[in-house]
């Protein structure tokens, strides 16, 4: 069984606000892309693909894949201006494989305990995203900003990354979107591209309320506790 891990780092991270984007921008000494690739480097997964910029790929091959010796970084790509054509540009770069993980490079606090809870499930269900319930309630407004229902909290989760697939599945999926008329603008993560082109069932598996996507300027100051808490229980375990 192989598995590839597509790491995306092609964003500008606008809403981050910051000259350096997000992914390159350090949380306690290490840029934040590199504990992304590194919980996979220390993983079962095979290769990594790592989805950058253009401009961005030389850096990432001297100061990510050299400098810390990141020895599963198999290729780095050159993504596109939305998130899909990175992805669909990951799975071009694909020669062979039975399972494709899709990460945002902009997510480091994966841990191994949720890379084995979702490996188990996609073996078993071809597509599975990790995700967790939402704490608070979600309301469906108008553009009025009038609430127009309040869905059932027990059945809405926040979804996170990985997206996990078979290859065959998530790569004729992504073969599929250029000839449906679906409009791009709305796919906002990989698991819709394979529920519209496809119609397969997605599950959904336990991810953790620690594995924020850093997205903003004041995810850095809670992604730094996060860090610190893990580099601590890291010293205990040691
Ligand atoms: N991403 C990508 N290619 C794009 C857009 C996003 O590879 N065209 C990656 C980002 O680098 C990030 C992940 O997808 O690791 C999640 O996206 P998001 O948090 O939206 O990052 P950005 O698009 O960079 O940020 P923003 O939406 O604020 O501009
Ligand atoms: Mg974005």
């Amino acid at each position: 069984m192989k598995t590839i891990a597509i790491v995306l780092a092609a964003g500008k991270g606008n809403r981050m606000k910051s000259d350096v984007p997000k992914q390159y921008m350090e949380l306690e000494g290490y840029p934040i892309l590199y504990y992304s690739l590194k919980a996979f480097e220390e993983s079962f997964v095979d290769e990594i693909i790592l989805v950058t910029r253009e401009n961005d790929i030389a850096y990432c091959d001297k100061e990510l894949v050299k400098r810390y010796g990141f020895n599963k970084i198999k290729k780095i790509v050159a993504g596109g201006k939305e998130r899909y054509q990175s992805v669909y540009a990951g799975i071009k770069a694909i020669e062979n494989a039975d399972f494709v993980y899709i990460h945002d490079g902009a997510r480091p606090f994966l841990t191994e305990d949720i890379l084995h809870r979702i490996q188990a499930e996609v073996e078993q269900s071809h597509a599975c995203v990790v995700g967790v319930p939402v704490k608070d309630t979600i309301k469906v407004l108008n553009h009025e900003r009038i609430v127009k229902s309040t869905p059932d909290r027990s059945l809405l989760w926040q979804i996170q990354t990985p997206q996990t697939f078979s290859y065959n599945l998530v790569k004729s999926a992504y073969e599929g979107l250029e000839r449906m008329k679906i409009k791009t603008q709305e796919i906002t993560d990989d698991a819709m591209v394979v529920e519209l082109v496809k119609c397969h069932p997605i599950k959904v598996v336990e991810g953790s309320y620690t594995n924020i996507k850093i997205t903003t300027p004041e995810d850095l100051r809670i992604g730094s506790v996060i860090i610190k808490q893990i580099m601590e229980q890291d010293h205990i375990h040691s």
